[in-house]
């Protein structure tokens, strides 16, 4: 999964695993202009696709996907916090998230996913968590820098080595996947695309 992730970034992104050129409509992350607003914009939109994973791993209809609670990488509950912090320190109210925007499809999509194609839904999984331990901090440090006066969020804060808690869930994945027929692995690297597609339109509310 990683293999194939890696080639969808840009080389701009991951120089040294990217595979994808830059499109040329593509901002270089160094002359993004995003405004306070719109990274709120951003966290509540993260939001609902992290408590959207995590309301999936705990659902007792699906257990199968017990092994992934607790796993130390959740995200949902220090997004709430960051979102009461913006109305405490910046006068900022989250806009509501409308039923057509990115996340709003995302969560969608993921719901059904987890019921009807689990493989599927594990590379959605992965890209979501791994993609916010690398490139997400990437953003997240640009952003504090730029609108925060480099206050760091609590979205980028593990509790625990988070190198750590990444290799547990690796290992995880990887204990699943053995359990698949080589149709399902093809499912969920196939499925990274839509991954990216899905989460970079969840990115783009940043300028929102
Ligand atoms: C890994 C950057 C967007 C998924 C990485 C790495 C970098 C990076 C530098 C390599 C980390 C390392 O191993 O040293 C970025 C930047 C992004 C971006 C700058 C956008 C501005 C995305 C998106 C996804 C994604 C949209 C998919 C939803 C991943 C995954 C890994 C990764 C799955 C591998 C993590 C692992 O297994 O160790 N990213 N990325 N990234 N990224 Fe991104």
């Amino acid at each position: 999964m990683r293999f194939v992730a890696m080639k969808l970034h840009t080389k701009e992104q991951a120089p040294k695993e990217g595979g994808r050129e830059t499109p040329a409509e593509a901002k270089p992350m160094a002359q993004w202009q995003p405004t306070t607003e719109g990274y709120l914009n951003f966290l509540v939109q993260s939001k609902l696709v992290y408590e959207t994973m995590e309301e999936i791993v705990t659902n007792e209809e699906l257990a199968i996907y017990k092994d992934f609670q607790n796993t130390g990488l959740e995200r949902s509950a220090a997004l709430e916090k960051d979102i009461a912090w913006f109305k405490e320190t910046q006068g900022l109210e989250p806009k509501e998230i409308a039923p057509d925007s990115a996340a709003a499809e995302y969560s969608t999509l993921l719901k059904q996913l987890a019921k009807e194609d689990p493989p599927a839904f594990i590379c959605h999984f992965y890209n979501t968590y791994f993609a916010h331990s690398a490139g997400g901090r990437m953003i997240g440090k640009k952003m504090s820098e730029m609108l925060l006066d480099g206050e760091t969020l609590e979205f980028y804060q593990w509790e625990g080595e988070l190198s750590e808690l990444l290799e547990a869930v690796r290992a995880k994945l990887n204990t699943t996947a053995e359990g698949w027929t080589r149709e399902q692995k093809d499912v969920c690297l196939e499925e990274t695309e839509k991954a990216f597609q899905y989460s970079g339109q969840v990115m783009r509310t940043l300028f929102s």
